[in-house]
């Protein structure tokens, strides 16, 4: 199955299985000042899983494509990317583990055909600081389902990622963790946001032995190393409890356990990455092969005349990001110096400085706009319908934006022959000037091994201020428009 295959089979067995299939939300929220995008499936949900009813019930599917900016410098590897597509399903009080975790099986066994030998798994391992239980419930539901395909499980406690780096998981299915086996939008039981739902969590994983374990990732392998073996393909959220703005609830009420209550019902959310289950079932460890993906990466080589074997690191940039900023403008966004904007902004720049790596000079942005426009019509036909605006916004800013990219490259280059650390004076002038971000500007710096003076945020920040308040004292004397 190809990933266009693997999306509109997972929405059919939704279906079958008693869901209503909801529309996609904007990658931009409009009514959530806590975040830029939506980053996943869930974040639109909130209300319902914090309790509201939801007008199309309690069992709910729908495919969300998401934006996780934070991810943009690990765009490069084999699996990160800024953009993705979230399947998911929501079960608000109504199913909990022993239907979702099979009902996750059989999509992934069954309906997309990967094979349970390389499928692990991780649980939450309890957490008594916070009072809350070890999930053997869903490693019992586990261990019956490798059974039934005639795999035995172990079972392993890491808790953390640190520890499993040291001792790895001696090739046992089943891994107990504890922050890692949480799951909220801001992260670990210490880390979630006031007012927000979270809970345990059990993750699946794709296991790739023609993969060597990369030891800069710690000693051996484990579910969640870094190391390469294992991908993250899925998600399933019990989403039992609620962060208090105050002590109170869960616990002792000693002020230790007052962290968490429980939520009026238990819900379910699970999240499963497209692209990265599309790749497990290519048996590529490399997402960027899949059939959503691949097309972009074939029009870049055939506008560089370059291989993909050879120039994979830029490649992969300039395809993740010029995907994510034409779904961006089919969301309405543009370029510009603050929030979503920036982001995109950064996104089509960055894009343009690796197309320029690979050699390609001009106009690589909008023959990518077709390629993406054709590959996502069938799920997303807002994206073709608007071809045009999404072509003339990024058109836009790749014109601005080369008349100085040479230029800033150029004074980069000076710089690093004249001095050893670069500040944020230097970077000032590289945004005002020659408009890079400050973030690509840093990248590059490091590249052409410049240190970053110590206080180069504070210094370009106050120039910043510095010429807003003057451009500011300027409107207001009329002397620009
Ligand atoms: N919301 C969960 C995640 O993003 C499923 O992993």
């Amino acid at each position: 199955m190809d990933a266009q295959e693997i999306r509109t089979a997972y929405l059919r067995l939704m279906a079958e299985r008693g869901h209503v299939i909801i529309d996609r939300a904007s990658l931009v929220p409009r009514d959530d000042p806590t975040t830029l995008f939506t980053g996943s499936g869930m974040q639109p949900l909130l209300p319902y899983l914090l309790g509201e009813t939801h007008p199309a019930g309690t069992r709910l599917a729908d495919v969300q494509p998401c934006v996780r900016a934070q991810d943009i410098e690990e765009v490069g590897d084999n699996r990160h990317t800024t953009f993705f597509e979230m399947l998911g399903n929501w079960s608000l009080g109504d199913y909990f583990k022993s239907e979702q975790i099979p009902m996750f099986w059989h999509f992934l066994v069954d309906v997309v055909g990967l094979d349970p030998e390389r499928i692990y798994v991780s649980v939450f391992a309890g957490d008594d600081e916070h009072g809350i239980p070890r999930d053997d419930e869903s490693a019992d539901i586990w261990t019956d389902l490798f059974a039934q395909a005639g795999i035995s499980c172990d079972r392993v406690d890491l808790i953390t990622e640190e520890h499993g780096n040291d001792v790895g998981n001696r090739g046992a299915r089943i891994a107990f963790y504890q922050d890692k086996n949480w799951w909220s939008r801001g992260g670990g039981p210490d880390a979630m946001l006031v007012g927000d739902p979270g809970g345990p969590d059990s993750e699946v994983f794709y296991f790739y032995p023609q993969v060597a374990h990369d030891t800069a990732h710690g000693r051996h392998p484990h579910q969640n190393s870094d190391g390469g073996q294992y991908l993250e393909i899925g998600n399933s959220v019990f989403m039992q409890y609620r962060r208090n703005p105050l002590p109170g609830s869960l616990g002792d009420g000693d002020g230790t356990h007052d962290a968490f209550s429980e939520l009026p019902r238990r819900n379910v959310d699970y999240g499963g990455g497209l692209e990265r289950i599309a790749a497990a079932a290519l048996d590529s460890p490399d997402v960027f092969r899949i059939s959503l993906l691949w097309p972009i990466v074939a029009e870049l080589e055939r506008l560089s005349d370059k291989s993909y074997d050879e120039h994979t690191h830029a490649m992969r940039i300039v395809t993740d990001h010029v995907r994510g900023a034409v779904f961006l403008a089919a969301d309405g966004v543009t370029p510009s110096n603050k929030e979503a904007g920036y982001v995109m902004r950064r996104l089509l720049r960055r894009a343009i400085r690796f197309a320029a790596e690979l050699g390609i000079e001009n106009n690589v942005l909008t023959p990518m706009v077709d390629i993406v426009a054709d590959l996502y019509a069938d799920a997303y036909p807002e994206v073709p319908n608007r071809r045009e605006t999404i072509a003339n916004v990024l058109q836009k800013e790749e014109r601005a934006f080369r008349r100085t990219l040479n230029k800033g490259l150029r004074e980069l280059r000076h710089i690093a022959k004249e001095q050893r650390t670069i500040t944020g004076d230097d970077f000032f002038t590289l945004n005002d000037t020659f408009g890079f971000p400050v973030e690509l500007s840093t990248e590059e710096a490091q590249r052409q091994g410049l240190t970053l003076s110590v206080d180069w945020r504070a210094e370009f920040d106050d120039r910043r201020d510095e010429q807003r308040r003057r451009s500011q004292a300027a409107t207001k004397l009329g002397v620009h428009d």
